[in-house]
């Protein structure tokens, strides 16, 4: 089957305009992601991940008590019930831990008190979304406590959205540099346009079915490697190269195989992806601090490789393998972690795309048999 660009068609939507938002932009000029206007460096810089929830899901920037408000509701939401936990606890152990938060979005959607609120109801989704960003911790923490056999640790009142994480993984608080560095990711990671779960996300619930739906859907599209997937596949994939002095030949060995090299190149950016610098500076401070300056250094050479010989840049998913290596998270949980953030972007697109719906159908063009006689079966 041909997948060659055509005036009435481009592979893999390249360039097509697919909906008008007003939740995030690119300008590929600049190599600048906005949040509802706000750069995210700033975010990143100054904000926390419950402001940038806040904004995405809300609209506007907090104040200072609405801040607060917001971070009282989503702690008094942070608990999943146990027949959740049951449910996930009947999934194979080697179940990918995105497999089992599909599990866990699945299962928990019936209980919310707006269930049965009509698909459309801005309010009771915002509600929802409040609902299940609160959960996201527990379920990617919990679900990987009871894939390892551990117990469940229970969500702490007055801890944010990444030092509750980092509390109910560890069964510990984190110190203050593990939880802001998980807090930053968390911002970058929030929202990103039409991205394919974002998209995925949107098509679901435009047929009119609700919000627990098209987040696992996303979650779903967010597991594959050249999406969400691409942060554990470059972990794996440094842990392969093994030693900085490794890097080199590793990477013009893949090139040469035409391998893709995971955690490099983007659809939108052109001249490097606008989160990829802060995560790296974070990533290299983390390792810099956990005695795992090599993974640092081995970035260093993977890039400039990939920059000289295919014009190639890190995505955010590079410096995101090794800040979370440095931080001792388990490879499995990377992508899962991205969904505790992206969240926040999915639910804000699905309420956008409820509040002014139309069903998403597009064509294709028909390269199959032309009309031909229906044979019956014993002449076949
Ligand atoms: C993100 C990605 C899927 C974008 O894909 P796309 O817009 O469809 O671009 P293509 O895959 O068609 O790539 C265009 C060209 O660049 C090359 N390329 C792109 N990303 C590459 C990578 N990571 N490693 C090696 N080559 C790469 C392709 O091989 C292709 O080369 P060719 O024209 O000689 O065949 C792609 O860059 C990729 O697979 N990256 C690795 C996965 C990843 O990090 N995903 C996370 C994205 S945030």
């Amino acid at each position: 089957m041909s997948t060659t660009a055509r005036p009435d068609y481009s592979p893999g939507l390249e360039g097509i305009v697919a909906g008008i938002s007003q939740i995030s932009d690119i300008d590929v000029e600049k190599s600048r992601l906005i949040y509802r206007g706000y750069d995210v460096h700033e975010l990143a810089k100054q904000g926390s991940f419950e402001e940038t929830a806040y904004l995405l899901l809300k609209g506007t920037l907090p104040t200072e008590s609405e801040l607060s408000d917001f971070s009282a509701e989503l702690n008094s939401e942070r608990s999943v019930p146990d027949f959740v936990y049951e449910a996930m606890s009947h999934v194979p152990k080697n179940a990918h831990p995105m497999d089992l938060l599909k599990v866990g979005v699945a299962v928990v959607a019936a209980d919310d008190p707006d269930y049965n609120a009509p698909a459309t109801d801005h309010d009771a989704n915002v509600r929802k979304a409040v609902r299940l960003t609160a959960m996201m911790p527990a379920l990617v923490a919990n679900g990987w406590r009871i894939s390892q056999g551990n117990p469940v640790v229970q969500p702490k009142g007055g801890l944010s959205t990444a030092a509750n994480f980092l509390y109910m993984l560890e069964g510990q608080e984190a110190d203050d540099f593990r939880v802001s560095t998980m807090d930053t990711s968390l911002v970058l990671y929030a929202e990103h346009g039409y991205n394919a779960s974002t998209f995925a996300a949107r098509v679901t619930v435009a047929t009119l079915s609700d919000l627990y739906s098209g987040i696992v859907s996303a979650i779903g599209t967010l597991k594959g490697n050249l999406h969400g997937g691409a942060n554990e596949k470059a972990m794996e994939m440094m842990m392969e190269i093994g030693e900085p002095s490794n890097a080199e030949a590793w990477v013009r060995d893949a090139l040469a195989g035409k391998k893709k090299i995971m955690g490099f190149g983007h659809r939108e950016y052109r001249i490097s992806d606008s989160r990829a610098g802060i995560m790296g500076e974070m990533g290299k401070e983390a390792a810099r601090r956990t005695g795992n300056e090599k993974w640092a250094e081995m970035a260093d050479i993977v890039e400039k490789i990939l920059k000289d010989e295919k014009g190639l840049f890190p995505n955010v998913d590079f410096p995101a393998a090794y800040a979370y290596y440095s931080l001792g998270i388990p490879i499995p949980l990377y992508t899962p972690i991205f969904a505790v953030s992206r969240i926040t972007g999915w639910c804000a697109h699905i309420i956008e795309q409820l509040d002014n719906n139309r069903l998403i159908r597009p064509k294709a063009i028909y390269e199959g048999e032309s009309l031909r006689d229906y044979v019956p079966i014993d002449r076949r």
